[in-house]
This record gives C-alpha cells, structure tokens and sequence, in this order.
C-alpha cells in the first residue's frame, strides 16, 4: 500500500493523484517506514511526504511534505531543514526508540526529539498537512509538525507566543531555492498581540499592527476587511496567545509563506491556469525587505531581478545570487588600499538612490568638496553623501545596507547623490555613458559567468540533451514542426544579444536573423524559469500548436540547462505601446496611428484572444494583456504575444505581475482578491487596453499635483445622455474618427472592466460588438474604479469593494471557464 515512485517522469508531475491514489498509504508505524521513493498520501488526497530534492542543481535529499495533486510541486514542511540526506536509498524515517526519527545508514540526522515513551507509536499524515506523532493505542498526540513550522503557515497552524517563557514561535524563509534550512527572515506574535517580521532575528521591518478584537483584523493590515475566504481568529488567555486562520471553502487551497524574498505571501491555488496567485504580500515593495540586498547591493523595486551590483562591485557569492539569496551583498572588485590619492583611489557618484542606513554624520557644516576630502583622507571611509539642506557630510564605514535606486521623478524628495569609494581602476571609463548602462552590462557579464559554476552541475543533462535532439525538430501534434536551436545558434543569430527590442518581467527579447531562410527573428531570453526539463518542453509543444493570424507564431526554442529561449516570428513594427504612447515630437507626429489601424487592431486584439479562449483544445487564459503585449507586423496587423507563458513560467508569474510598475493597472481585481481566475481576467486588461487605443495615453498619468485616470473619466461620459464622446479621443488624431465606432469601443471597454466577472462580454462577444453584428447597451459604472480613484490609483490592494454583492460568495461563485461559459454568456448577452 504504497505509492512507489518509481518512474518520476513528468507524465506523473502531469497527471498526479487520480493514477495511483488507491495505494497510498498515510501512516508510518512500527513496521512501515519510509526511504528510497516510497511517499506517504494523507488519506483525502491533499498532502504526501517522502524524499525530495528541491531546486534543479542539488542533490540533497530532505523529508519534506508538498500538495499531492498539485502539477508545481509545493513543498509546504521540511523535516531536517539544515541537516541534508546525500542518499535517499540508505535513509531511512522510522519510529525508532520512542520518536520519529531520520537516519542515513547508522546517522541520527533528525528526530522528533521526546524523551520518554514506551508504549509503541505511529506517525500519521493527515489531510490538512499536519504530520502526528501519536500513541498506537491510546492516540494522544505527542509531538506534531504545525508546532514546529517551517516557512509555510498551512491553514490551522498557530503562531504562539508564550506569555509564561516569553518565547515566540517563529515561521522561517528558507535560505535560498535548494536550501531549507533557515534564513535571515522571520516571524513571529510579540507580546503586544502584532506580528513582526524581523531580519536575522533583530530587525523589524514589518509590522501587521496590534490585533483589534472589535473589527477582527490586524490594526495595520485593513485589507483583511474585504476578506471572504477565510475564518480569521484570534485567541489569548493566561498562558499563551495566537492568530489562525482557516479556509472556508475546502475545495480552496491557499497557504501563507515567508518567502526568501523577505515578504509575507499569501497564494491561491488557480487549478485552471495551474499556477499560485499571489494576491496579498507585506512589505508590499521588494525593497523594503531589511537588508534585501545585502551590504552595497543596490536594490530596485521596477526590475527584475531586484538586486544589483554598483558598477566596479560584484555580488560577493555569485552561486547565492543565482539562487536568490542576495544577503551577501556585493564587494568591490579590486580592494581597496589605504592610500590617500586621487591617482588610486576616486569616489563612483549614484545618484538618485535612497542613501544607505546606518550613516555616521561627521559634525559640523561642510560643503561637498569637504565631505569628499574627508573621506578621502580616512581609510576606513567607504562612502559618504552631501545632504544639501543642512550643508552636512554623512560617512559610512561599515556594511553599506538598504541602497535603494529611485525613479528619478521619486516623490520622496531626496535626490542626494551617494559617493563609493572604489578603485581608480574599476571606475567606468571616461568613454562610457551613463552609470546605469555600464551596470547592466556588467551585471550580465557577471550573471554569464557566475552561472558558468551551475551550468557546469548540470552539464550533463545539457550534453544529453543536445544528443537527443540532434535532429533539431519536435513534432507538434498537428504533424508540423517547432526547432530545437542551440544556446550557440541562437547567440550567433542575435549577434550574441546585441540588439534589444525589450525587456519584461519574464526576460529580454532580442532581435536575430536565420541564416537558413534570411528570415528575422525575436528570440525571448526567459529568465526564473522554474520548471523541469520536461515539463517545460511539454508546454513549449503546447504553445507552438497554438495558431491564429492574430497570435505572434512560436518558431522554436532553446533549452540547455538553466538557458530557456523562445523564438518567435519578428514583428517589423514592435509592440502597441511603442506606437501609442510615443511623445509627440513633429517627426513622430507623421506615424501617429489613425482611427481605422486602432479599430482594427483592437478588433485583431480581441479575435486573438478569443481564439485562445474558446477554440483552443484548452481555455488559454493569457494573464498579462497590455500594449507592450500586442505586436504589429510589417502591415500593422496585431499579433498577441507571450500567450501561454503563465504557465510556462510557474511559480513566479503572479509575483512578477504584481510587482512590475504599469502591469498592474491591467489587473483584473479578482487577481487580488484571491478568487478563482477566468478568462475574463483578460477582457477586463483587454477593456484597460482599449482605453488606451482610444485616448493615445496611459490610463494612469500622475503629475505631480494629482493622478488623472482616464477609465474613469470615459466611463463617466459614456454614462453621460449627451457626453461628448470625441473628448475622449487621441488629440493627435484631429478628431479624425468614425463616431460610431468611437461610441462602441468606449462602451464596450466600459463592459470589459466591470468589476462582477459575469457583467463583462466574453471575448467572442466583444469582436462580434466590434464588427458592429451585435448591438451593445449603456454599461453600468464600474465600481472599483471609482474606487481606485479615491484611493490614488496607486493602492490598488487597499480597493474595498464597496457593494454588497460583491462581498457576497453566494454570488461570486467562479466559474470554470468552459462550464460556465455558457452561463455567463447568457447573462452577459441580457446585459450587452
Ligand atoms: C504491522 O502494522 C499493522 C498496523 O499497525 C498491524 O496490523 C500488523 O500486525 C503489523 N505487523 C507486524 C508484523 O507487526
Ligand atoms: C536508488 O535506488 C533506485 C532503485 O531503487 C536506483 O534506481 C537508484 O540508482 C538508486 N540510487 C542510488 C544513489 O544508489
Ligand atoms: C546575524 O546575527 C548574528 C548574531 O546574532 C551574527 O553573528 C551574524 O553575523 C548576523 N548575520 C548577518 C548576515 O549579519
Ligand atoms: C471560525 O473559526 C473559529 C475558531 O476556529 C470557529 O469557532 C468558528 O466556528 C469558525 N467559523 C466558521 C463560520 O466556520
Ligand atoms: C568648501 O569649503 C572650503 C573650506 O570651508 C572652501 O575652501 C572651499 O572653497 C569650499 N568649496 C566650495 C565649492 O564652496
Ligand atoms: C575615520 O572614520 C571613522 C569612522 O567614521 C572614525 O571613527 C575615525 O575617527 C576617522 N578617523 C579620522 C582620522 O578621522
Ligand atoms: C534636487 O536637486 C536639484 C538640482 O540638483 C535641486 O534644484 C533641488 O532643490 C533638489 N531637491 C531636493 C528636495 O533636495
Ligand atoms: C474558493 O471557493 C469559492 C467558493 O466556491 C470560489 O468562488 C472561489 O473562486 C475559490 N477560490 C479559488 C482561488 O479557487
């Protein structure tokens, strides 16, 4: 009775659970234990246990526990966190000796730690993650693992204080992707009923506030208002004090996580896009995770990844950046000698960051000249800044933390520029530009070279890879072919990434020619995939089946270890927004897009879409439609690109979609209320989009007295009997428009952007409203906007949905997309 996983190939990562759930047993007893490949299921399915190797270059073993039917294997507990299995074939998790123990061959690696037992024990695995070690007869639980939990806080668990030691229980992020064993961050209940997350266990740089037992929510966390997911609960009495929560509705799975990105997550199972929603996270910004980036890491909130190395620095372990554990920080790369020269020794400006903490302020009012001198002068001097307003020098002589880079029209007021001691040698030569160019270039090289030491583990599989494929050509379903290129054709064909055509939160796109037809192409360079080897191929041969004269063709792609590519058709006329929200200079002037190219490349857009929708053998839900994501080709034709790519890229998509700037003025607002995602996610981006079609500019423009939100503004002359609709229109275009087709796409933008999913059109309905086959009514306002409005048009988490239906679960029950289609579209259809 056990599920023997022999074959771990991806057909099971494919189609887990319903294969071989039969066989599963949950219990570790006397005479069952658990080694080699051998996995415990609990009994409803939900949770197994067994061995496993997390990332994709270690070969460590831990006892760890993950979701049983989930495609991503999510590991929620890890037994031995800091103590490694290296053979999973001589380990062996028994009870042993009154406890539940690991051993490798005759090495106590980790065990439940009790003392005294004598009667004979059994460790069970139940469905709601929790693992019990119990007494065979009389089943009182003596030890069980949501006592001791590790990053993830599953719901049920409880984060104690204890009010008789003082002493907090702590939940902890892993140190780096193959690495479980505790990091740098924490959290934990303090004695005022907060919680805190904390840096190496000292520094707080996050608060949820006091719990305030009238409203039921964290005093600082008021997004729990809107809440209708979960059973929150707070309890306190003499001797301890805890929050929990459960998950009303069984058939939601949802899990809390200290990441190793310092933030507290909360993630939302999407069954039907298969991936995690990340739809609440603290500190909301990246960079406002306590030492982030470790001493001289420059960290930004709008790039990926988010930290950098100044120009003449590099990260101080290459292998912890690849694996996401910046906290080392970057050093410099010659050292520094203590000599007073400016011949040897110059001073590297970075302007516009956030100075570093930790300054010491050297008294008494000096002009910059001074302060730089000063520095000069003192050998333990690694950086100072001029603050203008008060005529002062600060200094820095130890770690150099929290560097942060600014927008450079940043509302915060402090443009002081930051001075780094380096190196005359390492300063950017003369020649070169700007600072923040060379850094980039360097930080690839950087990122080449370091990931070389990874590239060498898993060299391996790339030779055998390349030996498979030699005959370069998967055959796609449909008898036609997807190429297979190598890392070397492909960095030949784009002249080794010279010429950028982009960069998203997924990877750069760069342009590159085929010597075999001359034919142009764009290769995507995909960073963070976190995938395995199959099932990414899997899902490339997926999307190279998808074809439609309005999505971008899929030619072939690259997958040699860590390097994952795709190559597409190159688009002549680049992306939408490129064309849309040019600034208007008279030479552009001449390019601007009239009236019938924007209608028909809305009405291309939503034909695109549709086609992904419903005629695909699967519902392809896109996730990230915006301008940047719509290509013209050489007759301006759109082309939808990056479909499929959600999938593709796992685990990190929801995280990179909410913390890229601009991406989330496209968000539909059930991707951050945590409800299911339907492809109607997508007609409400498609919506956002055609706005901006229409009016030739972002939706959201923040000038510096106050944000304009053009949805807003449309919708309310849309609403309006006699609104003078040619207002909305792109000045540009000299009022040059067919009125009744300007008419029709403000309304059916409108409908796109309702805040109830079954109030917008589906995707087919909006191209026959566009083609002017259906007739479409006055749209109802939409809400959250309005919302949105009021609270900024940055704080798009704080959105509180203001009507009651919404609130309602009864009414928001989700719809999967090809069972209810149906259903909806009726509704929908009463509406338009
Ligand atoms: C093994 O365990 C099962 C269930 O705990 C028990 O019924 C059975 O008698 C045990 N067998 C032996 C050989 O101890
Ligand atoms: C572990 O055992 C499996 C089969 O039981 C075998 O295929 C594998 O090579 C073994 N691994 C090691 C490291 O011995
Ligand atoms: C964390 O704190 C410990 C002392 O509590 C110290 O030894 C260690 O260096 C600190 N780690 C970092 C990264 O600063
Ligand atoms: C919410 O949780 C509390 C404490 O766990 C429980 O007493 C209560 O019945 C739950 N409420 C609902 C509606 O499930
Ligand atoms: C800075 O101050 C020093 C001494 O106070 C003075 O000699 C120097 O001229 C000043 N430099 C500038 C640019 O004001
Ligand atoms: C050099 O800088 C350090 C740290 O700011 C300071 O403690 C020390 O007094 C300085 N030395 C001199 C000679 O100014
Ligand atoms: C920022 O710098 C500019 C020019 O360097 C200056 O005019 C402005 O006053 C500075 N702003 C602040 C807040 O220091
Ligand atoms: C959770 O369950 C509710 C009620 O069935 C459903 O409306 C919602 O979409 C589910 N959420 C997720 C993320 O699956």
């Amino acid at each position: 009775m056990v599920s023997f996983f022999f074959t771990l190939s991806s057909f099971f990562f494919f189609f887990p659970l319903s294969i071989h759930v039969s066989s599963a047993v949950d219990t570790i007893s006397a005479n069952f234990t658990l080694s080699c490949d051998q996995t415990l299921v609990s009994s409803g399915g939900t949770f197994e246990m067994g061995f496993f190797a997390p990332g994709t270059t270690s070969s460590n073993f831990y006892i760890g526990m993950w979701y049983h039917q989930l495609s991503q294997q999510t590991v929620v507990w890890v037994a031995n966190r800091d103590k490694p299995v290296s053979d999973k074939n001589t380990s062996v998790l028994k009870i042993s000796n009154g406890n539940l123990v690991l051993l490798e061959g005759e090495t106590l690696l980790w065990s439940t730690g009790l003392t005294s037992s004598s009667s004979p024990l059994k460790a069970v695995l139940l469905d709601d993650g929790n693992l019990v070690l119990t007494d065979e007869y009389s089943n009182s639980a003596l030890w069980q693992s949501f006592d001791h939990p590790g990053d993830t806080w599953l719901p049920g668990v409880k984060i104690r204080f204890d009010k008789r030691t003082k002493k907090s229980q702590r939940l902890t992020s892993w140190k780096n992707v193959e690495d479980p064993s505790p990091g740098l961050f924490s959290l934990e209940l303090d004695e005022s009923t907060a919680y805190k997350i904390l840096w190496n266990g000292t520094t707080q740089y996050w608060t949820s506030g006091a719990w305030n037992g009238q409203s039921k929510i964290f005093d600082l966390v008021p997004e729990m208002r809107r809440n209708y997911i979960y059973n929150f609960s707070f309890f306190s009495d003499a001797t301890e004090s805890y929050f929990t929560y459960t998950v009303y509705n069984h058939a939601n799975v949802s899990r809390l996580t200290l990441d190793l990105s310092g933030q507290i997550k909360q993630l939302s199972w999407l069954d039907n896009v298969k991936l995690w929603n990340l739809f609440w996270s603290q500190p909301r910004q990246q960079c406002k995770v306590y030492a982030y980036c470790g001493s001289f890491g420059i960290c930004n909130d709008e790039s990926q990844p988010f930290c950098r190395c100044p120009h003449g620095l590099r990260p101080k372990s290459q292998r912890d950046w690849d694996l996401q554990d910046y906290s080392a920080g970057c050093v410099r790369k010659t050292e520094l000698q203590c000599s007073r020269g400016d011949d040897v020794i110059q001073f590297l400006p970075l302007p516009n960051v956030k100075l570093p903490d930790k300054s010491e302020e050297v008294s008494g009012t000096k002009n910059l000249t001074v302060c730089r001198s000063d520095c000069l002068r003192n050998c333990s001097c690694e950086a100072y800044a001029h603050v203008e307003s008060s005529n002062r020098c600060l200094v820095w002589s130890k770690d150099v933390l929290n560097l942060r880079q600014l927008e450079e029209d940043n509302s915060e007021g402090n443009n002081n520029t930051f001075y780094l001691r380096l190196s005359a040698s390492d300063m950017p030569s003369a020649g070169s530009s700007s600072s923040g160019k060379s850094n980039k270039a360097v930080i690839v090289g950087g990122a080449v070279l370091g990931s070389l030491g990874v590239i060498a583990l898993v060299i391996l599989v790339v030779v055998s890879l390349i030996l498979r494929y030699r005959r370069r050509q998967v055959t796609k379903s449909d008898g036609s072919t997807l190429a297979v290129f190598s890392y070397r054709e492909l960095q030949n064909a784009t002249k080794n990434f010279s010429e950028k055509l982009g960069g998203g939160g997924f990877g750069s796109v760069f342009k590159g020619g085929l010597q075999e037809d001359s034919s142009d192409i764009a290769v995507k360079r995909l960073e963070g995939i976190s995938q395995g080897e199959k099932q990414f191929r899997t899902e490339v041969v997926t999307i190279g089946t998808i074809q439609h004269v309005n999505l971008v063709r899929l030619r072939g792609f690259c997958s040699e270890g860590n390097k994952k590519l795709l190559v597409y058709d190159y688009m002549s006329n680049g992306s939408l927004d490129s064309h849309l929200f040019t600034n208007q200079t008279a030479e552009e002037k001449k390019t601007v897009l009239g009236w019938k190219l924007r209608y028909q490349i809305a009405l291309g857009t939503a034909r695109g879409l549709a086609y992904l929708h419903d005629e695909c053998r699967d519902c392809i839900i896109h996730c990230d439609i915006k301008p940047e994501n719509i290509l013209l080709d050489s007759e301006f034709g759109p082309k939808v690109g990056d479909f499929g790519l959600a999938k593709l890229v796992g685990r990190d998509f929801s995280r990179v979609l909410t913390t890229m700037r601009g991406t989330r003025g496209y968000l539909a607002p059930e991707w951050i209320s945590g409800v299911a995602i339907t492809a109607k996610a997508d007609v409400y981006s498609y919506g956002m989009m055609l706005f901006e079609l229409v009016s030739g500019r972002r939706n959201t423009e923040q000038s510096s007295e106050r944000v304009r939100f053009f949805p807003c503004l449309a919708a309310t002359v849309v609403l309006t009997e006699d609104g003078d609709i040619r207002s909305l229109l792109d000045p540009r275009l000299e009022g040059e428009v067919d009125i009744e087709e300007l008419k029709r796409a403000c309304k059916v933008a409108c409908w796109c952007i309702q805040d109830e999913e079954g109030h917008r059109p589906a995707m087919s309905q909006v191209v026959q409203i566009l083609e002017g086959v259906l007739e479409v009514n006055p749209p109802p306002f939409p809400r959250s906007i309005q919302a949105l409005v009021e609270n900024d048009g940055s704080m798009v988490f704080f959105t509180e949905f203001s009507s009651s239906s919404t609130h309602d679960s009864s009414q928001k029950q989700s719809h999967s997309p090809s069972s209810s289609s149906s259903s909806s579209s009726k509704k929908t259809t009463e509406n338009v």
